[in-house]
Order: structure tokens, then C-alpha cells, then sequence
């Protein structure tokens, strides 16, 4: 199959590049684009370790294809910190130091990002269903649950 030349903004930057159509977005972000934050966890979509955000929504980098984000905006961790509810995410995460070593926070902290930028009130609930697929081996995710209650409380 022909490659393709695909066009998108990545963390406000306009990239163009040439993909091969069976190319993973995760390996096109790290391999060639320099992007670190999304990490290679279980590389099957259990573990959103690889979570960005396309257009607004987290997805699992591992497994959307390069092609996928033709003319979409996507934003990983290095560009969602201009974010104001990253950055507060950020510093009550560091203030509560409520990540260990840190494998997961990337995606945790996009997850919770969308969710805030969605619902600035959620309950204990909502930031469970919203980073319940995010896996932390370290935690037990009390920490990550109270840091983004804490960080709504302002
Ligand atoms: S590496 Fe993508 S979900 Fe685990
Ligand atoms: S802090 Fe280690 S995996 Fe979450």
C-alpha cells in the first residue's frame, strides 16, 4: 500500500509527514515526532498509559492509526501544559505527591484534564468512571482520586 502524506496540529504546531498506512500513531509521536510523554505501557489499549488528546478527547495513541490524525489537533502532556487545568493538576499532584513512579501520570493527568475542562464540579464518581482507564500499578489510586478533588477545591 502507498504511503501517505498526512497534515496535523500537534501540541499548536502544524506537522506534516509521510506515513506508511498501517503506522501507529504512539510510534509516530515517539519514534519520529520526539514526543515522550505518551508512554508504551501494554501496547493493546489496556493500560492508557499512551492517552493524548485528539480534538478534545482522550484516545489511546497504541491504537489509532497515524492516518487517523489527518487534520485533527492533537495534544500530548508537552502541549497540554499551557492548559490551566493541567497546570493546577500538575501542582496539586506535586504539592500531594500522589504519583509514585510516575509510568501513568501523563495519561491520568490528560484524563483528568478532559474531564475538568468538561465538568469543573465533578463528584468522586465522575473522576473514577474518568480515569478508569488509566492503570496505576503503584497507588492504589486513592492519591491520584483525592489530588483531583483537591485540585477542583482550588
Ligand atoms: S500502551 Fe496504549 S493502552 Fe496501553
Ligand atoms: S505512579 Fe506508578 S504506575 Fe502510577
Amino acid at each position: 500500500m502507498k504511503p501517505h502524506n498526512i497534515q496535523f496540529s500537534l501540541n499548536g504546531e502544524k506537522v506534516s509527514l509521510q506515513v506508511e498506512p498501517s503506522d501507529v500513531l504512539l510510534d509516530v509521536l515517539r519514534g519520529r515526532l520526539g514526543i515522550k510523554s505518551p508512554k508504551v505501557g501494554c501496547d493493546r489499549g489496556d493500560c492508557g498509559t499512551c492517552t493524548v488528546l485528539m480534538n478534545g478527547k482522550t484516545i489511546r495513541s497504541c491504537l489509532a492509526l497515524a492516518v487517523e490524525a489527518d487534520g485533527a489537533e492533537i495534544v500530548t502532556l508537552e502541549g497540554a501544559n499551557s492548559r490551566p487545568w493541567t497546570q493546577k493538576l500538575q501542582k496539586t499532584f506535586h504539592k500531594k505527591n500522589a504519583f509514585q513512579c510516575g509510568f501513568c501520570a501523563p495519561g491520568v493527568i490528560l484524563s483528568a484534564t478532559e474531564l475538568l475542562e468538561k465538568n469543573s464540579k465533578p463528584t468522586a464518581h465522575d473522576i473514577k468512571e474518568a480515569i478508569a482507564g488509566n492503570l496505576c500499578r503503584c497507588t492504589g489510586y486513592e492519591p491520584i482520586v483525592e489530588a483531583i478533588a483537591e485540585t477542583v477545591k482550588g
